[in-house]
Order: structure tokens, then sequence, then C-alpha cells
């Protein structure tokens, strides 16, 4: 039975994401920096996934030390899925230092430090797959959310370089962009309802790469074509877009 290590396990996309593996014959394991909301993620996952045992093991990705708890772990996982993203809160204002800073170690460098451990590992082995959950905000900077959307472009960038550095190693990674999706993260957000997709399609269209071996998605498909228009238009219209 493969194995999935999740890391942000309490997220609403890792929790669906789990699920989704976890129904299609995989092991899985959650970690995350809150034992509660940890333990109760696990529960509710052994029940839907027919009382299997979920380890779970706490850790907070900006002050944990990755490296010893990989070291302790005898069996590794065969994939991990990172999930770990802290938002924005637009109220807030984006020259706040002390918030900028946090995003950018949350969302990046934390999770370089985490990856570069799994990926070094993965690299000796021969074998291994990487998940990253980026954004589609890594490609759509805008006035409410720029410190996010720099901090994913950065994992966005990490996760390629991985992917071409382990390409003929034997170690797969894949980025995945999702677009607006109903969990706590945008509950600040006033996005109309057609543009939000659920954890649950996030889910499953990352199973979907997994089997298909694709390297890049955009969750729902629709947001790589949005995106693509997006992109080529002048900027004097952009800046006059709400979205
Ligand atoms: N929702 C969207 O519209 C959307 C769109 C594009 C990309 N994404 C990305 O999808 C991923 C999952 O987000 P979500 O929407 O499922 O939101 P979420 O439920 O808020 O998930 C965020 C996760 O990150 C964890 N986390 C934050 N700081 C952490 C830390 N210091 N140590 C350990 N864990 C930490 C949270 O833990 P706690 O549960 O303890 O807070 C939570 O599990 C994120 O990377 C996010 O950026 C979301």
């Amino acid at each position: 039975m493969p194995s999935l290590l999740v890391i942000g396990g309490t997220s609403e996309i890792a929790k669906a994401t789990a699920l989704a593996f976890g129904q299609d014959g995989w092991s899985v394991e959650l970690l995350g920096r809150n034992q509660d909301n940890l333990q109760k993620a696990a529960a509710e996952l052994s029940v839907k996934m027919g009382h299997a045992t979920i380890l779970y093991h706490a850790f907070d990705v900006m002050d944990g030390n990755f490296s010893d708890f990989w070291k302790s772990q005898e069996n590794k996982p065969d994939a991990v899925l990172c999930s770990v993203g802290l938002g924005f809160d637009p109220k807030h204002s984006q020259y706040d230092r002390s918030l900028t800073e946090k995003i950018y170690r949350t969302n990046f460098f934390s999770l370089v430090s985490i990856l570069d451990v799994v990926a070094s590992s993965f690299e000796n082995r021969g074998s291994g797959l990487i998940v990253g959950i980026s954004s589609l905000a890594s490609e759509w900077s805008r006035a409410y959310n720029y410190t996010y959307s720099a901090s994913k472009a950065a994992l966005t960038a990490y996760l390629a370089g991985l992917r071409h550095k382990l390409a003929d190693k034997g170690v797969r990674v894949i980025t995945v962009n999702p677009g607006f999706v109903k969990t706590k993260m945008i509950e600040s957000l006033e996005v109309p309802p057609y543009l939000i997709s659920s954890p649950e399609t996030v889910a499953r269209d990352i199973l979907m790469a997994v089997k298909k071996k694709k390297e890049v998605i955009y969750t729902p498909r629709m947001w790589r074509w949005i995106i693509f228009i997006l992109k080529i238009l002048p900027e004097w219209i952009l800046k006059r877009l709400k979205i």
C-alpha cells in the first residue's frame, strides 16, 4: 500500500485530499501544528476510511525541526503533500512588516526547509512524489493579496526547480494551483460564488494529476484558461478589474 504524509494536515484542502487518496488505497499520515485539530481530523478521516489507522504528529513549520522528525520516521512515505499556507486578510495593511515576514516564512522559507529534507531523502532513495500546493495567486498578484502572491510565486519557482533537478532521479514534483476554494482562508474575501470551488474538487484533481503523471495543474481546470486570458490583457484594463 503506498503511503502519503500530509504536511498541513488540518487544512480543508489537505483533509479532502487525504480522504481521496485513502479511498484510492493509500495509507495516510497527518502533520500539523495543533494537536487537538489534528486528532479531530485523523478521527474523521479514519471513520470515512472504514476505521483505518491514521497516525498524526504535531509540528509547527515555523519552529519545528523537520530534519529530526524525518530522521525519526523509520518508514519514509512514498509521497509528501504540502498544504501549509498562511492566507491574507485584505483589511490588514500590506505594509505590516511583521505580517509580511510571517507570510513569507510560513509559505516559503519554512516549506523550503521541509521540502529540501524530503527531496534529498527521496533523491537518495531514487523514488518519491512531492505535491506542493501553491496558488493561482502565484501568477495573479493583486492589491488585496500581493504579499501572499509573492510568497506563492517563490514557492512555485522553487517547485519548478526541484522538478527539473529531480527529473532523472526517480522523484516527481507536482505543483498545484487552486483558484478560489471554499475554506476558512478565503472567508474574508468577497468572491462571486460561481468562482469558488470545493476542497473535494481540488482533491480529485490532485489525485488525477498523480495518476496521469501531470506536473503542473490548475484546479478547477477553467483557471488555466482564465489566467491565460487575464495575463494577455494590457495593464490599463488589469488596473480596472476587481478580481
Ligand atoms: N482556499 C483557497 O482559496 C486557496 C487557493 C489557492 C491556494 N490555497 C492554498 O491551499 C493550501 C491549503 O489551504 P486551505 O484553503 O485548505 O486553508 P486552511 O484550511 O486555512 O489551511 C491552511 C493550513 O496551513 C496550516 N498552517 C499555517 N501555518 C502553519 C504553521 N506555522 N505550522 C503548521 N501548519 C500551519 C494551517 O494549520 P491550522 O489548521 O493549525 O491553522 C492549515 O492546516 C494553502 O497552501 C493555501 O495557500 C488555498
